[in-house]
């Protein structure tokens, strides 16, 4: 068992807020440990601020939805209508299915309460008096760790009526999911807790701090956001934002698998670590005899990088200055800038002994198979583009096809209700721009040879 505390890690790029927690000696999820850790004492004081004022707490603190898209999360709940008179409902998003991303689950398997404290902070924030966990389907034992613990709480007056004597009623449900990648998208899984089909819906004006759940204004959270909550109340917005790196502040976890010595998860502040002590430092570097050749840094939506890439970022005043994929600082605005995303925190490494082919068709499948098949570019699009790796996977391919999957990628690309569309298109993109020729020699270029459907031909 390795001893952790909060903070700086000795010895380690580390720096464990939302993980101080995780695997420490004598750490149990009870309410019990929780309290006796100094646990509920940020939602008192929280109960002593006016809602508005932890509102500008995180405002000030500067926090980044911990999701996937990095919004604002103090703005995003501004956005509730200023004379609503409807219900405001908090949900927290625990349908983590990206691809490369295993954060959320840990959370709520070590550390349910400071998600439960989480929310209720954010609940008395923005006005909400119901919230929902959705979790997703195949979390069966975090579910029941975070119902257990919802019944503790609501034990200790935590949640239900009257929180604390403060006059503040809340109620958390957990919803189990239904078991799609699209449920996770805000809007599906709006859909999907009202009962009904995944579908997503049209943004605007469907944003759902406007109308959302029933059509009232409710904020959609990530797990990991909401706790964040916690320590911006107990650190003060100003004390928060001076982790991290200016407009990336705090800290986040950030998933590391695929061909790595160690993989694993890391909290680090964000920005204050490369790539390459994210990859050498803290993972241990390649497999023995190995070398990295491409990064997914931020689940499968990202766009890949290449490990010998070079970037020209412009700098404030307007001249431009080269960066090394392998100095790239691990945040929003720095990975942004390199054309890709730090998403979710997933980050999937990839060595020379990975076909860039195999990974392609590894993608298209997940994505064809998840696609709601609302709108037809995705429905479509995404099914084409698997049909076409799986013959470059096959080596039945002709280099038209390389042509044709690009092209394809290209029509998805802006065309559909939401963003699984591009989500499944970005990596298309990405791979055949910077992989062409590796693609290309996966294919049969004597195919090229074989006549064409004289009727395709003439259309
Ligand atoms: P988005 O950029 O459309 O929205 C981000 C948030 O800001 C949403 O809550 C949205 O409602 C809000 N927002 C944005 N503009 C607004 C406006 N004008 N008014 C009111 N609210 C506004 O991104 P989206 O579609 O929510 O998330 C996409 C990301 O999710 C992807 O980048 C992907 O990395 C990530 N993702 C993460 C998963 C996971 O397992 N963690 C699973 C699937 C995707
Ligand atoms: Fe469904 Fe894809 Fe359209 Fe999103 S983009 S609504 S997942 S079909």
């Amino acid at each position: 068992m390795i001893t952790y505390k909060a903070g700086k890690q000795p010895d380690s790029r580390e720096y464990r807020l939302i993980f101080k927690n995780v695997d420490r000696e004598g750490w149990d999820p009870s309410i019990d440990c929780y309290l006796r850790d100094g646990g509920y004492e940020d939602l008192k004081k929280a109960l002593g601020m006016e809602p508005k004022a932890i509102t500008e707490e995180v405002k000030k603190a500067g926090l980044r939805g911990r999701g996937g898209a990095g919004f604002p999360t103090g703005l995003k709940w501004t956005f509730i209508p200023p004379n609503n008179t409807k219900p405001v409902y908090l949900i927290c998003n625990c349908d983590e299915s990206e691809p490369g991303t295993f954060k959320d689950r840990y959370i709520v398997h070590q550390d349910p309460h400071q998600l439960v404290e989480g929310m209720v902070i954010s609940c008395f924030a923005v006005g909400a008096k119901v919230a929902y966990i959705y979790i997703r389907e195949e979390f069966p034992e975090a579910a029941l760790i975070l119902e257990r613990a919802i019944q503790e709480a609501r034990e200790k007056n935590f949640v239900g009526p009257n929180v604390l004597g403060s006059g503040f009623d809340v109620e958390i449900y957990v919803h189990r999911g239904a078991a799609a990648y699209i449920c996770g998208e805000e809007t599906g899984l709006i859909e999907s807790l009202e009962g009904k089909r995944a579908y997503p819906r049209i943004k605007p004006p469907y944003f759902p701090a406007a109308l959302g759940l029933y059509m009232c204004p409710t904020i959609v959270n990530n797990v990991e956001s909401l706790c964040h909550v916690k320590h911006i109340v107990r650190m003060t917005g100003e004390e928060y934002a001076k982790l991290g790196v200016k407009n990336n502040t705090g800290t986040r976890i950030l998933c590391v698998s695929g061909d790595v010595k160690k993989p694993g998860y890391f909290e680090v502040e964000v920005g204050k670590v490369t790539m390459r002590e994210l990859l050498y430092d803290m993972c241990g570097g390649p497999k023995d005899g190995r070398e990295f050749k491409a990064v997914i840094p931020g689940g499968s939506s990202a766009k890949i990088l290449r490990c010998d890439e070079k970037f020209n970022l412009k700098n404030p005043d307007g001249t431009t200055r080269e960066l090394s994929f392998w100095d790239i600082p691990m945040d929003f605005d720095s990975l942004a800038a390199c054309g890709s995303m730090a998403g979710s925190g997933g980050v999937i490494v990839m060595d020379n002994t990975r076909k860039m082919s195999w990974v392609l068709n590894n993608l298209n499948t997940f994505y064809a198979h998840e696609s709601c098949g609302q709108c037809t570019p995705c429905r479509e699009g995404s099914m084409w583009m698997k049909k076409i790796s799986d013959r470059i996977v096959a080596g039945e391919a002709s280099p038209k096809d390389v042509a044709t999957l690009e092209s394809v990628a290209y029509q998805i690309d802006g065309r559909t209700i939401c963003a699984f569309g591009e989500a499944s298109s970005w990596p298309v993109e990405a791979i055949i721009a910077k992989f062409r020729e590796e693609l290309l020699a996966d294919t049969n270029a004597a195919n090229e040879a074989v006549p064409q459907n004289p009727e395709t031909e003439a259309q």
